[in-house]
């Protein structure tokens, strides 16, 4: 019996480590949830067109962050929808330094996960054609590549990194 209880813990663990998070930018309701989400939210700091603060590559005076445009300018777009759901739960990167200042704040008990994911599906809704492929590369099974990804004449932007991390992982 105990075994029993055992083996279904490991397989309830497993189903959850397998489950990753995916915002569906095709999905025009939740699109809609995400702008009202965003303006009451994120515009704020991120901007309203999503362009983000002024000067936004530099640090403030207080060594702090400022707040990255979520369009093509910025570099939202070069995560997996996983790491911009953790980012947004949790306020940093599970990878970000500990002394790393940051003002983004975690929407963890402020907003819901559904909440999380409707805003993340409209700023994905925001970017052209082969900015929304370059990130989808980055999600497992390459989870929202555009339906005419192949058929639009695109180029990848100057700047992406993330298809190179993409290849990376899938050659190695
Ligand atoms: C008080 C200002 C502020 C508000 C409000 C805010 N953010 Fe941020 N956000 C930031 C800052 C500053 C950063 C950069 C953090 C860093 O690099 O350490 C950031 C980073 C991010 C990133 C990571 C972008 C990247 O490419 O690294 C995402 C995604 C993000 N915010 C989404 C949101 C969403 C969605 C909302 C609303 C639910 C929101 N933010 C509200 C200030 C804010």
């Amino acid at each position: 019996m105990k075994q029993l209880v055992f083996i279904s813990l490991l397989a309830s663990g497993a189903a959850q480590a397998a489950e990753t998070h995916f915002a569906d930018a095709d999905n025009t309701a939740l699109v809609d949830q995400g702008a009202s989400i965003y303006s009451m939210n994120c515009a704020g700091c991120h901007g309203r067109r999503l362009q983000g603060q002024a000067l936004w590559q530099l640090r403030d005076q207080y060594l702090g962050r400022r707040a990255p445009p979520h369009d093509s300018t910025g570099h939202t777009w070069q995560h997996s929808d996983e790491e911009l759901f953790t980012v947004v739960k949790m306020g940093k990167f599970s990878t970000t330094p500990k002394d790393i200042v940051s003002y983004m704040p975690a929407y963890d008990g402020r907003i819901s996960d559904g909440d999380i994911l409707a805003v993340l599906a409209f700023i994905k809704s925001s970017w052209p054609v082969g900015i929304r492929a370059s990130q989808a590369m980055l999600n497992p099974g390459f989870e929202g590549m555009p339906k005419d990804a192949d058929k639009v004449d695109w180029t990848l932007p100057p700047n992406c990194t993330a298809s190179f991390q993409r290849w990376g992982e899938t050659s190695k």
